[in-house]
Order: structure tokens, then sequence, then C-alpha cells
């Protein structure tokens, strides 16, 4: 019997594929001493519980049939048109032929990626930028191009001169930013709409945290800032943003619920890609959160992990400056999961991961989010994961960490 050697075998698109630091990482905050504020983790405290148990037993009681059988690509209609709905409250007119559902945002960029990106192809992104983006796009094969950013987020001019090279898309995530927190403001979103209609790139809007506001004023999608300034987009959206949101924030990430909002053309070969993926996303948890979702219930309960989470960042902003030695900044989200800090140049964060650990307390260096590397000072942040307590003795033990390493 001879075996087989694998090596030779993979496909040339492997070569390009990583393992992920954030999922190595998650593997430490199962460790239970260990103080991690590395995984991008919604608190299990605002998972809607007794919602879920309650819309579970409706949906098997009244449904079964349904639910436990396959479903259509496109997704399961009423929770389409809620999606919808909520979508139209930005003030842009979408159907249910816009949206599309997905087994979560990560598998809707791996479908973006199918169905846009040839070998070599320019993508314009943020630096730092979301790092499930790249490693789904890794593997068929772009090329970045990284757009410097600044406190009001990626630079409308850098963006420019990168646009007059060519791309296939801008990829942003405007609100809240991961990893900084930043929130692009409604001035440059307008100027960005106007250059990618200018240029003919299109924008992927990435946005899973935009909900989850606690202070200052809000600012509409950027889809929805290009579908109110078209006129061809009446009745049904059909401009230059593919647009992506998630379930895992607001209800729960096990779930692995997310949509798309695009031109119909775009849901239509995005609904091919799928069918060789996995046909159709869980019938049975789509149905699912609709009913938990449904009659205001989202709303609610939005309110509740912004209250949660506003709290949590409060107490991490004020342990920072209680612990942090000079010259460590970090950055003043409005919202979200995330903040970002910056130490003294001297201070390499994989190093200091590693002194941080010892001393039970984890994060993300930040360097991984940065498409061509840099960063290299640099960390991601949670907030939203740990209990106050655990927040403030996570970033005290970090505090003496960095003091050890300067
Ligand atoms: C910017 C961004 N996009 C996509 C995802 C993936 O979300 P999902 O859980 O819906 O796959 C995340 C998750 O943290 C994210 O931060």
């Amino acid at each position: 019997m001879h075996k087989t050697l694998w090596d030779h075998r993979y496909a040339q698109r492997t070569q390009r594929m990583s393992g992920s630091t954030i999922r190595e990482l998650l593997k430490l905050t199962e460790q239970p001493d260990i103080i991690s504020f590395g995984g991008g983790l919604p608190s299990p405290d605002v998972f809607p519980l007794e919602r879920v148990k309650q819309a579970s037993e409706l949906v098997l009681k009244t449904q079964a049939a349904y639910v436990l059988q396959y479903g259509t690509t496109e997704g399961y209609v009423p929770l389409r048109k809620m999606l919808a709905e909520f979508a139209c409250r930005f003030g842009v007119d979408i159907t249910i032929d816009n949206v599309l559902i997905t087994s979560g945002s990560q598998q809707a960029l791996d479908l973006l990626g199918k169905i846009l990106i040839n070998p070599g192809d320019r993508i314009l992104v943020e630096d730092p930028t979301y790092l499930g983006a790249l490693q789904a796009w890794n593997a068929y094969g772009a090329e970045y191009v990284p757009v410097p950013s600044d406190e009001e987020g990626i630079d409308p001019g850098a963006l420019e001169a990168a646009m007059r090279c060519g791309a296939k898309f801008l990829y942003l995530i405007p609100t809240f930013q991961n990893p900084t927190g930043k929130t692009l403001s409604e001035e440059r979103r307008k100027k960005i709409i106007q250059l990618s209609d200018h240029y003919g790139i299109p924008i992927i809007e990435d946005d899973p945290y935009g909900q989850l506001r606690f202070e200052g004023e809000t600012v509409s999608p950027i889809m929805a800032l290009d579908g109110a300034a078209r006129d061809d987009c009446a009745g049904c959206y059909n401009g230059n943003v593919i647009y992506l949101s998630t379930f895992s924030k607001i209800m729960a990430p096990g779930l692995r619920l997310a949509w798309v909002i695009a031109p119909p053309e775009i849901i239509r070969k995005m609904v091919m890609a799928k069918q060789g993926i996995d046909l159709n996303t869980s019938t049975f948890n789509q149905a699912l959160a609709y009913e938990v979702g449904r009659d205001g219930f989202i709303d609610q309960h939005i309110q509740l992990i912004r209250k949660v989470y506003k709290e949590r960042r409060d107490v991490m902003l004020e342990a920072l400056t209680e612990f942090m030695p000079q010259g460590v900044s970090w950055t003043h989200p409005q919202g979200g999961l995330f903040l970002w800090a910056t130490c003294p140049e001297k201070i390499n964060t994989e190093s200091l991961l590693k002194v941080a650990v010892a001393r039970k307390v984890a994060f993300v260096p930040g360097t991984s989010f940065f498409a061509t590397g840099g960063g290299y000072n640099t960390m991601r942040l949670n907030f939203s994961f740990c209990v106050p307590e655990k927040i403030i003795t996570g970033i005290s033990r970090l505090g003496e960490a960095i003091k050890e390493s300067l």
C-alpha cells in the first residue's frame, strides 16, 4: 500500500492560505485563568436566550416540515423581507431581490472573492483592515493596495491616488471599524461615493457593528447614501455598493447568519456561487432568527447590547488611563466592540503578547491586520466580552506587561 503524498496534490491557491492569529488566540480564551481581549466575541450575557428558546419551540411546532428541509439559496422569504424593511429605514428603496442570506458575513466575503477576484486583481483596503477578509481573498489571488487612514477613517486623497491606477473594488468597514473602532465621517462617505462613481470602482461595505452606537450622531451606511443620491435606484437598489451585515453581533454568532444587500445582478451571481458551497443557509436558523427578531424585538435587544457594551467600553477607557504607562495611546470608539492601542515604537506587540500571556492576559497584535505589514507596535483590544471587573484586572496586567517590555 502506498501512502499518499499530499504536498504535491494541493491546489496552488492553498499556498496563500494561512491560519488566523485570532482563531489561534480564541483557543487561549478557553483557559479560564486568561483574560482575553483577543477575539471579536460578543458577550454571552446579551444572547437573547429566552426569546431563542420560545422561538425555537414555536418554529418546530408550527413549521417543522419546512425548517428541517432544504431551503432556497436566496434565503427564507420572511427574513429577507424583514431585512429589506430594516434597510429601507436608511431612506433607500430595497426589495427582497436585493437581499441574500449567507452563513455569516465571512461566507459573503468568500462568495464575493469567488465571483469578483481574478489572480492579481488589485483590491483597495483600509490599513489596517479586517483580517478575515484578507484570509478569504488570499485564496483567490488578491493583491492588496492598503490605503492610509487618519482619525476620521480612510483618507480620500490617498484613496483617489490609488483609484487612478484602477482596482477591482474597494473594501471598507466604515462604522466602528474592525480593528480600530474608527468611524468614517458622512462627508468622507459622500466623497468616496463620488470617487467610486468617477473611477467606476465598486465598494464592498462591511457593517457588522453599525447598529451598536453608544453615543454621537448616527451616520448612514454608504449603500444608503449611494442609493439616495441616484435616480436609477427608484424601487430597487442598483448602485455601486455591496453591503454586508450580520446577526452575529446583534443576536448570536453561533447562528452563523448574515445578509447581503446588493444590486439584483450581484445577488444572482452570489446565489450561483453559494449553490456550490452549501446550497442554502440553515433553514431552521433563518426561521428562528426571524421569529426572534420580529415585532420590534431586535430593536429593543440592540438597546440592551448598547447599554452593556457602553459600560464595558467606559470601564476599559478608564482602566487604560489608570494603568497604561506614558507613550501608549488608544482610540475612543463611539460604538462597536474594539479599540486600538498604539505603544511606543520600541515595543513589538507580537513579543509583548508572550509577556502578556505569562501574566494571563491576551490581545491581538495589530500587525495581523495590515495587508502588507506594518503596525508592529499596535494592538486590538476587545471590550465586549469580559465583565467589567475582568476588564480592570486585565488592563492592569497588560499595563504591567508593557512596563516590563519598555
Ligand atoms: C468586519 C467583519 N466582517 C465580517 C465578520 C464576520 O462576521 P460573521 O460572524 O457574520 O461571519 C466580522 C466578525 O468579526 C467582522 O468584524
